[in-house]
């Protein structure tokens, strides 16, 4: 008999939590039981789940008692804190924030990439960065077989990324601006609608920030290639929910664009958008609740010969967050692997 699992979301309420639920509910994951755990700011709230309305519990030293899957989307600080908890209680936990991202026990996984790195996790499983996630998705197949010497991002950020209370503030600020009013600004330090602003997260000594720091080791450690070179520059854009990046990518030896084509259609959680007559290719507003990356406009880079520049838009919600967590999940299940970390033997 198929086993099934008790499994928790952690920042249920959020803009994750909220596609974590949709996804538990049309994906057929062996579900026994299912928590949902945010802030006491959400104590009294319920949610819907199959035809039912289940409360939302503000997290606790209880909560992870008799779960054996902690779903957790509610921040780094959050995470840092209850992941531990949750992992001693029993469970696993797949995490979707940075926390715990480049520690080197734990593993940070694309199933479409690197899924053996889930053999030996201890407990904590990290989602990788969504910019990352959708950028190797693409990259990974063509790595395959042209080896990526070097890496050079754009990316084009919607304001998803920043949280539920993100994506009202740029539908508030259109408003307001069409109403010819001064649009406010609270979770962003600017007005994102009718505007863009390169990614406000710290910045190093460098003057890189934090997000793009994120592609660079975050990806690294994916490949499992320390020295691949590898460098980007992140805007955030006033889209909802799906981010775009433009990729230049330099190869050991020349990879044709009918080779990269042929490769790209056929690879997993893709689906290729190149149509030159029709001039039509990936927009954040067709990647909108799909599952795959969509990825396009592949050409030849006319500035290096073995150079190629892709195009791609990805759901940062969905495939840059909540899906690649329940596909983690999946993968930990069909692998016997969601078991006490101590315990946990890849079959
Ligand atoms: P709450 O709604 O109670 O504030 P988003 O990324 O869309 O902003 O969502 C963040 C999620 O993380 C929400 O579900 C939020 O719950 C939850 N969250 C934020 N801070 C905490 C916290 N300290 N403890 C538990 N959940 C938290």
């Amino acid at each position: 008999m198929q086993k099934s699992y008790r499994v928790a979301i952690l920042g249920a309420t959020g803009a994750v939590g909220v596609e974590l639920l949709e996804l538990l509910q049309n994906r057929s994951f062996p579900l026994k039981d299912l928590k949902l755990l945010a802030s006491p700011r959400s104590a009294g709230r319920t949610m819907p789940f199959q035809g039912e309305r289940l409360p939302v519990e503000p997290v606790s030293d209880c909560s992870f008692t008799n779960v054996d899957l902690v779903l957790a989307s509610a921040g780094s600080s959050t995470s840092k804190t209850w992941a531990p908890v949750a992992v001693e209680a029993g469970a696993v936990v797949i995490d979707n924030s940075s926390a715990f991202r480049l520690e080197a026990q734990v593993p940070l996984v694309v199933p479409e990439v690197n899924p053996e790195a889930l053999n030996n996790h201890r407990g904590i499983i990290a989602n990788p960065n969504c910019t990352t996630i959708l950028m190797a998705i693409a990259v990974w197949p063509l790595h395959q077989v042209g080896v990526v010497k070097r890496i050079v991002a754009a990316t084009y950020q919607s304001a998803s990324g920043a949280g539920a209370r993100a994506m009202e503030e740029v539908k508030t600020q259109a408003h307001a601006i069409l109403q010819g009013r001064r649009p406010e600004t609270e979770v962003f330090p600017y007005p994102l609608a009718f505007n863009l602003f390169p990614h406000n997260s710290p910045l190093n000594h460098l003057g890189y920030c934090e997000e793009e720091m994120k592609m660079v080791n975050e990806t690294r450690k994916i490949f499992g290639a320390a020295d691949l070179r590898i460098t980007a520059t992140c805007v955030r854009v006033p889209v909802l929910r799906a981010h775009s990046e433009a990729i230049n990518l330099e190869f050991e030896t020349p990879l044709t664009v009918e080779a990269a084509k042929e490769i790209l259609k056929s690879a997993p959680g893709i689906k290729l958008v190149e149509d030159q007559i029709a001039n039509h290719f990936p927009m954040p507003i067709e990647a909108t609740g799909q599952d795959e990356v969509l990825v396009g406009r592949i050409r030849q880079d006319i500035s290096h010969p073995c150079g190629l520049e892709i195009w791609l838009c990805g759901d940062q919600i969905r495939k840059g967050a909540a899906l690649n967590a329940v596909q983690i999940a999946e993968l930990l299940a069909a692998k016997n692997l969601l078991q006490p970390a101590n315990m946990a033997v890849s079959s």
